[in-house]
């Protein structure tokens, strides 16, 4: 079986400056797979590049065994769906209409025609809403819910596609820790029988989550292992200064 992602010596440039230096990164069909590097290494880029919002340099990159290097976000959409490090919902509809419109995007433009309004379309946005907990607050403007509901909403959007493989980034930030809970409990149901690559801070978010940890420091990938491997692993420790990895 192709594996679900897979980054060939990726590169990118913002004028003089080298984000990202011939990454290499292969994610496995169904595996939940982190993304951990300090502040500016180059995670959300990386993923910029994945989704197609910022052509690279150099590399190829392959999502189930299809090059897509290159090609813009509404080409890759059936393949892969994401979320952003800022929340980002439509504030004046309500949660309901938001995950519709995801839905509805998620059927493709050509298809747009067939879908719309179609009991597809309802059905999709009905089960995510269900999913993520907020079916008390369907009518409600998404600009009116709570910071961590707003980023559960997030989820629901990124999630409402069937795209096989979901690129979360920083699902948790900001959250305190009962909400983090939440939303990596959240995280875990929904994206069961997918494939998830997700960029997270929290330490023990990232080491109860994920099945392996690839560590991103100055554009390169210094280590890919289990949590049981990267926990010990001396150049991530020594990325870290020793500290942060529980
Ligand atoms: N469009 C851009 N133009 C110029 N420089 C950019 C651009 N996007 C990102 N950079 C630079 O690339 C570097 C990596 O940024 P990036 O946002 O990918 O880091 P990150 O690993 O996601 O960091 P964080 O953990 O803080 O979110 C930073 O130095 C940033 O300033
Ligand atoms: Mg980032």
């Amino acid at each position: 079986m192709n594996p679900a992602l897979e980054l060939h010596d990726v590169s990118k440039r913002f004028g003089a400056t080298h984000v990202l230096r011939g990454v290499d990164l292969h994610v496995a069909q169904g595996e939940r797979h982190a993304l951990i590097g300090p502040n500016g290494a180059g995670k959300s880029t990386l993923f910029d590049l994945i989704s197609g919002r910022v052509r690279p340099d150099g590399g190829r990159i392959v999502a189930q065994g299809v090059d897509i290097t290159g090609r813009s976000p509404p080409r890759v959409a059936r393949r892969l769906a994401r979320s952003f490090q800022t929340t980002s919902v439509f504030g004046g509809l309500s949660v309901l209409d938001n995950l519709r419109c995801a839905a509805l995007g998620a059927a493709g433009s050509r298809l747009i025609d067939r879908w719309w309004p179609s009991r597809q379309v309802e059905d999709r946005a009905r089960a995510m809403l269900d999913a993520i907990g907020l079916a008390n607050r369907a009518d409600e403007p998404a600009a009116r819910l709570a910071y961590a509901e707003q980023r559960a909403l997030d989820l629901g959007i990124a999630l409402a596609t069937d795209a096989p493989l979901i690129l979360l980034d920083e699902p948790t930030a900001g959250m305190n820790r009962a909400e983090a809970a939440r939303a990596l409990a959240l995280i875990r149901a929904i994206t069961e029988g997918r494939t998830l690559l997700v960029i997270e801070h929290d330490m023990d978010a990232v080491f109860g989550l994920a099945d392996r940890i690839s560590v991103l420091v100055r554009g390169r990938v210094i280590a890919t292992g289990t949590p049981a491997e990267i926990r010990v692993h001396a150049d991530v420790q020594a990325a870290y200064l020793g500290g942060v990895i529980p």
